[in-house]
C-alpha cells in the first residue's frame, strides 16, 4: 500500500501533499501527484492566497487555484484550502492602504465571503488564519492586528462559517507543535474564538522541522491531546524535515526516523484526522530558496526517487 492506502486503513480522513501551479507541467510529477495510492488530498501551495486572488481591491482572480481544485476534484483527493488570512504575500493595496477599523474590517470580510464563496464545496477544510503569533506567543503585529485587535480572529472565523457552514475552520501555525509559549498562544486562539461563540474546528500544525531536532513523537501527541482537548481536531498541514545541504546517509538516516515519529504522533492521535506534506519532491521544496543552504526536506529526492523517509512515513502508518 502507498502513504494515502495506509492512512486510511488507519482511520484517517487522508495522507497528501501539497502542489503549486508551476510544477504542473512537468508530467512526469504529476503523474505521481496523481497517485491516490500516496495522496488523498492536495493542499494548493500558493493560489490561494490573498495576492493572487485578490491582487486588487474587489477584483478575484480564481484562475490559479481553480487549477488545483479542479486537479484533486478530478483525481477524488481532498482539498485542503490555504488560507485567507496572513500577514504574508498580500498585495501592496492591503500592506499600503490607509485603513481604519471598520475599513480593513469590511475589506477582510469582503475577501474571506467572496473566497469561501466560491470554493464552497470544494474544500475539506480552511484554514482561515495563518501565523497569527510569535514565537513568544504574543500577537504578530500584522496590519491585521495593529488595525482590528485580536477580534480579527473571531470575526474572520464567524465570517468564513457564515459563507460555508460544512466546511472545517482551522487556525493554522509553525512552533505549534510542542509545548511553550507558542503552543499557549495558539490554545488560547482556539479559547478566544470559542468564547465569542464562534465555531473553530481545527488547529493545523504545519510541521516545518529539522533532521536531528524534530519534536519527539510523545512531545507531539501531548500537544496535540492539548488542542483536542477543547473539542478541535487537528492535522499536520505542511510537515517537511530539513538539513544543513549536503545529503549524508547519516542524515537520511536520521531524517527517515523523524519523519516516522511524527507521523506516528498523528495516528496515535484519535482526532488527528491527517498528514500533508509540503510538497512531495525535494525538486519542488519552497526550503532551499527560503532557508540558506539548508534543503533535501521532502520523503522523494530531486528525480522522484523515494528516500529513506518514504519508508519511515509507511511504517508509521
Ligand atoms: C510558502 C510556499 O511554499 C512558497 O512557494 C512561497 O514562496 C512562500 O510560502 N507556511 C505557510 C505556507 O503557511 O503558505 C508557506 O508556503 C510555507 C510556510
Amino acid at each position: 500500500a502507498g502513504l494515502n492506502t495506509a492512512a486510511v486503513a488507519k482511520g484517517k480522513l487522508y495522507f497528501g501533499t501539497a502542489t503549486d501551479n508551476p510544477e504542473l507541467t512537468d508530467t512526469a510529477y504529476v503523474t505521481q501527484l496523481n497517485n491516490t495510492d500516496d495522496f488523498g488530498q492536495i493542499t494548493p501551495g500558493n493560489s490561494q492566497k490573498w495576492d493572487t486572488i485578490e491582487p486588487t481591491q474587489n477584483t478575484f482572480s480564481y484562475t490559479k487555484g481553480d487549477v488545483i481544485a479542479n486537479l484533486a476534484k478530478a483525481n477524488g483527493q481532498k482539498l485542503r484550502c490555504h488560507n485567507l488570512v496572513w500577514h504574508s504575500q498580500l498585495p501592496s493595496w492591503v500592506t499600503s492602504g490607509t485603513w481604519t477599523n471598520a475599513t480593513l474590517l469590511a475589506a477582510m470580510k469582503n475577501h474571506i465571503t467572496n473566497v469561501v464563496t466560491h470554493y464552497k464545496g470544494d474544500c475539506y477544510a480552511w484554514d482561515v488564519v495563518n501565523e497569527a503569533l510569535n514565537e513568544d506567543g504574543s500577537y504578530r503585529e500584522s496590519i491585521w492586528y495593529t488595525t482590528i485587535g485580536p477580534a480579527y480572529l473571531p470575526i474572520a472565523f464567524a465570517t468564513a462559517a457564515a459563507a460555508d457552514p460544512n466546511v472545517k475552520l482551522y487556525y493554522n501555525d509553525y512552533n505549534i507543535e510542542y509545548s511553550g509559549s507558542k503552543a499557549t498562544g495558539a490554545l488560547n486562539i482556539v479559547k478566544l474564538i470559542q468564547s465569542y461563540g464562534v465555531k473553530i474546528d481545527g488547529v493545523g500544525l504545519q510541521g516545518h522541522f529539522i533532521v536531528g531536532s524534530t519534536p519527539s513523537q510523545s512531545s507531539q501527541a501531548s500537544t496535540m491531546a492539548a488542542y483536542t482537548a477543547l473539542g478541535v481536531e487537528v492535522a499536520i498541514t505542511e510537515l517537511d524535515i530539513r538539513m544543513t545541504l549536503p545529503s549524508t546517509d547519516a542524515l537520511l538516516a536520521q531524517q527517515k526516523t523523524d519523519y516516522s515519529g511524527t507521523v506516528a504522533a498523528c495516528v496515535a492521535t484519535k482526532n488527528c484526522v491527517g498528514v500533508t506534506i509540503w510538497d512531495w519532491t525535494d525538486k519542488y521544496s519552497w526550503v532551499p530558496s527560503t532557508f540558506s543552504g539548508q534543503g533535501a526536506a521532502c520523503p522523494w529526492d530531486e528525480n522522484y526517487v523515494k528516500k529513506p523517509a518514504y519508508t519511515g512515513i509507511l511504517t508509521a502508518l
